[in-house]
């Protein structure tokens, strides 16, 4: 099982593979073949339907991560700390601390480049180990007014550059890069010593990450074009659905097989 120690160490390494998860029995199916599980905000979009992650709370975090712990014993877990949980050192430290008491989680992820910095060292500082978030921050899409891909010219780089070195200055042990484009990923990726974790960032990060329900074909209103779809879930789901009904209502089920 990873440890923040070995997820350090993993920089310029053998990718690290990490996946989402928001509950128990589908974080069952992913433990010991992953190396890290986030109970990411996105539970909020892809199990909740809602619009984006903003509506989330600590509450439904918690819930969701003992769920996950649960599920998997012996994997690395992330829990994502959710929209206004971490806007001053003092609220952040009484949030995280909440995520530690609650739960077996081993961190937690916080969205935000170097105007976060003094957050994320606040928690560091206090035993509380951070991975960071940068590049396209879902948390911040109301106020940006939609989704934005990142890292298309220098200046956004250079922003991106000081965002990450910030973040592992102020004591995180690895950062998300999420939707920034595949040269400035590079770049940044080069410029700080722990391990990035890319999605929709290209192939130059020291480990993936994806969404379960994206990569796994069961969310289908979207597809961006990062996801690879390993499985088409929905479609399979949906025909077993077709035939059962089809078999109850032609009474070909239950059989004597299925019968007391
Ligand atoms: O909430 C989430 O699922 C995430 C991933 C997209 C990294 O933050």
């Amino acid at each position: 099982m990873q440890t923040v120690a070995s997820i350090k160490k993993a920089k310029n390494g053998t990718p690290l593979t990490a996946i989402t998860a928001y509950d128990s029995l589908f974080a069952s199916l992913f433990n010991k073949k992953i190396d890290m599980i986030l109970v990411g905000d996105s539970l909020n979009m892809s199990f909740n339907n809602k619009p984006d992650t903003l509506s989330a709370t600590l509450d439904m975090m918690i819930y969701h991560t003992n769920a996950v712990c649960k599920g998997a014993p012996d994997t690395f877990i992330i829990c994502d700390m959710p929209f206004g949980t971490y806007t001053n050192k003092k609220q952040a430290i009484k949030n995280a601390s909440r995520v530690y008491q609650e739960t077996d989680a081993h961190a937690l992820k916080i969205e935000g480049g170097a105007e976060h910095a003094h957050i994320i060292k606040s928690l560091t500082c206090n035993s509380i180990a951070v991975m960071g978030h940068i590049g396209l921050m879902p948390q911040h899409v109301r106020a940006q007014g939609g989704y934005k891909i990142r890292g298309k010219n220098e200046k956004d780089t250079q922003q991106l550059i000081c965002d990450a070195k910030a973040i592992e200055k102020a004591g995180a042990f690895c950062i998300v890069i999420e939707g920034v484009k595949s040269e400035a990923t590079k770049r940044v990726n080069e410029e700080v010593s722990i391990p990035t974790i890319g999605i929709g960032a290209g192939n130059d990060t020291d480990g993936q990450i994806l969404v379960w329900s994206d990569m796994l074909g069961f969310f289908q209103e979207f597809q961006p074009k990062f996801v690879k779809k390993y499985l088409n879930g929905a479609d399979i789901v949906k025909n077993a659905i077709d035939t059962y009904v089809k078999e109850v209502k032609t009474r070909k089920f239950p059989t004597k097989e299925y019968t007391y």
